[in-house]
């Protein structure tokens, strides 16, 4: 596993965007699994950049959502769907039927869940998927507890995340308890894996998902397993890993042009 600690949010979104640009130019067509929340925006601003500098072609991308809440209205604005519409599709100008999710408005979710593990393994599976870490130390939205070789499934919401996730909702509007979220060993399969986390409210859960042992209690434990990991901090996120200057001295050393 990587870690890549640096001085600003910014500074690591733009990282993250060399890396899918690189992945676009050297394969031609890549799959990003997409994550929302208030961590990756930074990510997708700098990717618009990217497009509009002309070092992304959009039409090379595709993208598969993380999670969705079971139950919102279609368009409501807290809407995984609609957030990465704002945030992903116009901004970048992807073809909208080149990023999927799962549907949290679907009568079977049991057989929206199977269909959605087809559609990404149908698509050659996910190259690059961005991650965020909840303060419960969850990935996607598999709350603690979450086996460590789930598939995409209904789950229910932690009091924790639905506290965390308030802010995205109006006044009066209820955080949706249940969501259906790619499991964690569907999360697992992508070819390579960023997880970014900023602030030091982040802290403990990255630390015990990089450094504390793997266990289901914290779900981003199991980014251990993965062969390409890449996990990207700020000061603040990076200030209880024990190996904090390690990390430093391995990323200082590192030629610039592998980036991560
Ligand atoms: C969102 C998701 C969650 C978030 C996590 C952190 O698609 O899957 O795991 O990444 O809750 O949220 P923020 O980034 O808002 O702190």
């Amino acid at each position: 596993m990587e870690v890549v600690i640096v001085a600003a949010p910014s500074e690591g979104a733009r990282l993250v965007a060399d890396a899918i640009v690189r992945l676009v130019r050297d394969q031609d067509e890549a799959v990003i699994g997409l994550a929302t929340g208030s961590t990756p925006e930074g990510t997708y601003a700098e990717l618009g950049l990217r497009v509009a500098g002309g070092s992304l072609d959009p039409d090379h991308v595709r993208g598969f959502l993380l999670d969705e809440y079971v139950g919102l209205p279609e368009g409501h604005p807290a809407s995984y769907r609609e957030v990465i519409r704002r945030q992903v599709v116009e901004p970048l100008g992807l073809h909208p039927a080149r990023v999927c999710g799962p549907n949290g408005l679907a009568d079977d979710l049991p057989l929206e869940c199977r269909r959605y593990e087809a559609a990404i393994a149908s698509a050659g599976g996910v190259d690059l998927q961005l991650l965020g870490i909840g303060t419960d130390g969850h990935i996607g939205f598999n709350e603690p507890g979450s086996s460590l070789s789930s598939r995409t499934r209904l789950k229910t919401l932690t009091a924790s995340t639905r506290a965390d996730n308030r802010r995205f909702f109006g006044e009066g509007d209820e955080v949706p308890s249940h969501v259906l979220t790619q499991g964690i060993g569907t999360i697992l399969e992508s070819s390579h894996l960023v997880l970014m986390a900023w602030g030091s409210e982040k802290a403990a859960a990255v630390a015990a998902a990089v450094e504390g042992p793997l266990r289901a209690l914290v779900p981003a434990s199991a980014i251990q397993l993965h062969p390409h990991a890449t996990v990207v901090v700020d000061e603040g996120a990076a200030g209880s890993l024990e190996l904090a200057s390690y990390y430093r001295e391995v990323w200082e050393a590192k030629p610039a042009w592998q980036g991560i």
